[in-house]
């Protein structure tokens, strides 16, 4: 089926809505997929197997149709025209801030998503603060060097799980850098465990009962939050008790940051937002460390590719700078093509909260409208071969995103983009240059598959490869 053909006016908007009319409630509701269950809907298969869900909806109504979920409806919006839609559309008329409910028990009350709308503005201002371009060289300078402290402790061959590598890499990298070396230095293997125990709380469940009693990775969850708090507020008020404002990283913005109204930012905040930042940033790069190995083991001609391209960009020097990074065009692509095969974030949801037509149909107030980047970037009218790991597909000639802007969504679109996709970008460069070029890998399982029992999707546990060494 077609990604554009099945809607009964095909993606055409009609004229009342695009005036921003009242939504018409003669028009039918998007079709809902059959099967799911009374009450629950279809919330099991979304948790044994959502892509699959979400494809078997494609294929039989095309881009826009619904799904059962306790309590309300699902929306559905993929391909290009209803992903801009979807991205396009205003904090006033859909609130994402309630899909990311799931997150207050780590963020804290009145952090992020929690916050009031023009609260959390400003506290993405700082995130944007921190992130910007003239802080990056220092991150880059962390990123390089911690991949070579890194990967210095391993033998010359041995057996390494990716996915846990891709973690713990990602998790001082990050921390470094947006915390300062000396937090990431009082990075103990109990901050590591800790933040494991929460990460485990974010399950399907956490998003419909966030604070459900008695169930166990709740309760180790809010233990390990508690305890993080401790561990991350005593950095804080050590820097404070010494008049240290001279450190580049996150935690020193957050310190010098003020409220439009002249407040400061209370310590339990920075600890929240710290830990808001690190969560976005962390499990994301991380699962995408890992599947960039697994793809280019799977396609060892790209592993070539990569290596002649170190060879040009760094000749033999290992100062490796950010222009270096910047320069690495073939893995910039390989890289992008893994987040288009595997995104780790598959869904991204909106509550509606001003219904709205689209495409013929009307969607009501109160529904949750979604996209996918794990189904849209398998859209095979926009990523032709899609199954193909193809990194040239991104080369300026063929640049599908650019001939459909928003079909390539793995760091999402529009007014909440990620912030940190430079950084990102940056971070998996520079650990994938030192690999390349220091290591080779063996692929050891007989299969490579996403987990989907975890919100952000990574390769399924074990996940191991052989290394050796180089010469
Ligand atoms: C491969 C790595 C990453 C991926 C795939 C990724 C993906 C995403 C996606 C899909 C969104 C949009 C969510 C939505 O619209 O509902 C997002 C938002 C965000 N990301 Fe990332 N991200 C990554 C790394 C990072 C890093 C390293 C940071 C910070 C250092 C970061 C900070 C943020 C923030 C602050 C937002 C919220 C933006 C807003 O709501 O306006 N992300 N990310």
């Amino acid at each position: 089926m077609s990604a554009t053909t099945s809607t009964p006016s095909g993606d055409k908007t009609s004229k009342k809505a695009k005036k921003g009319a009242v939504a018409d409630r003669r028009l039918p509701r998007p079709p809902r997929v059959p099967g799911g269950l009374p009450v629950l809907g279809h919330a099991l298969d979304m948790r044994r197997s959502p892509v699959e869900l979400f494809q078997r909806g494609r294929d039989l109504f095309g881009d826009v149709f619904s799904i059962g979920l306790p309590g309300t409806t699902g929306v559905m919006m993929s391909g290009p025209k209803a992903q801009q839609k979807f991205f396009r559309m205003k904090d006033t008329d859909v609130d994402l801030r309630e899909t990311y409910k799931l997150m207050t028990p780590i963020f804290g009350k009145g952090i992020a998503y929690d916050a009031e709308p023009e609260v959390m503005k400003e506290q993405l201002a700082f995130f944007h603060d921190a992130l910007r371009e003239h802080r990056l060289k220092t991150y880059a300078q962390g990123f390089v060097e911690e991949a070579e402290q890194f990967f210095g402790t391993w033998g010359d061959e041995g057996e390494v799980d990716l996915y846990e590598m891709g973690n713990q890499l990602t998790i001082y990298t990050s921390s470094r850098s947006l915390l300062g070396p000396k937090f990431r230095e009082q990075l103990s293997d109990e901050f590591a465990k800790l933040y494991y125990e929460m990460e485990g709380g974010l399950n399907l469940l956490a998003f419909f009962a966030p604070n459900m009693p008695m169930v166990p990775a709740f309760k180790k969850r809010d233990r390990a939050r508690k305890r993080l708090g401790e561990l991350i507020a005593e950095i804080v008020r050590e820097r404070r008790a010494k008049n240290d404002n001279s450190s580049e990283d996150f935690l020193q913005t957050l310190m010098d940051a003020t409220y439009k109204d002249g407040r400061k930012l209370t310590e339990d905040e920075m600890t929240g937002l710290l830990l808001a930042i690190m969560f976005a940033g962390h499990h994301t790069s991380g699962v995408t460390v890992a599947w960039t190995g697994i793809l280019l083991n799977q396609n060892p001609e790209w592993i070539g590719k990569l290596r002649a391209e170190q060879e040009r960009v760094l000749g033999g020097r290992t100062d490796l700078t950010l222009e270096d990074l910047k320069s690495m065009t073939l893995l910039e692509w390989s890289i992008k093509e893994t987040l288009r095969m595997y995104p780790p974030i598959i869904v991204m949801m909106r509550r509606v909260l001003k219904a709205f037509d689209y495409a013929g149909y009307h969607i009501e107030e109160g529904s949750m409208i979604m996209t996918s980047p794990a189904m849209a970037h398998r859209i095979p009218e926009v990523f032709p071969n899609p199954g193909k790991f193809d990194p040239e597909r991104w080369s300026p000639e063929r640049d599908a995103d650019k001939k459909n802007p928003m079909s390539w969504i793995a760091f999402g679109g529009g007014r909440h983009r990620c912030l940190g996709i430079v950084f990102a970008q940056l971070q998996l460069r520079a650990v994938w240059s030192h690999l390349l070029r220091h290591f080779d890998f063996e692929l050891v399982e007989p299969r490579y598959e996403p987990d989907y029992s975890r919100l952000l999707v990574g390769p399924r546990l074990p996940c191991r490869v052989r290394y050796k060494r180089r010469k």
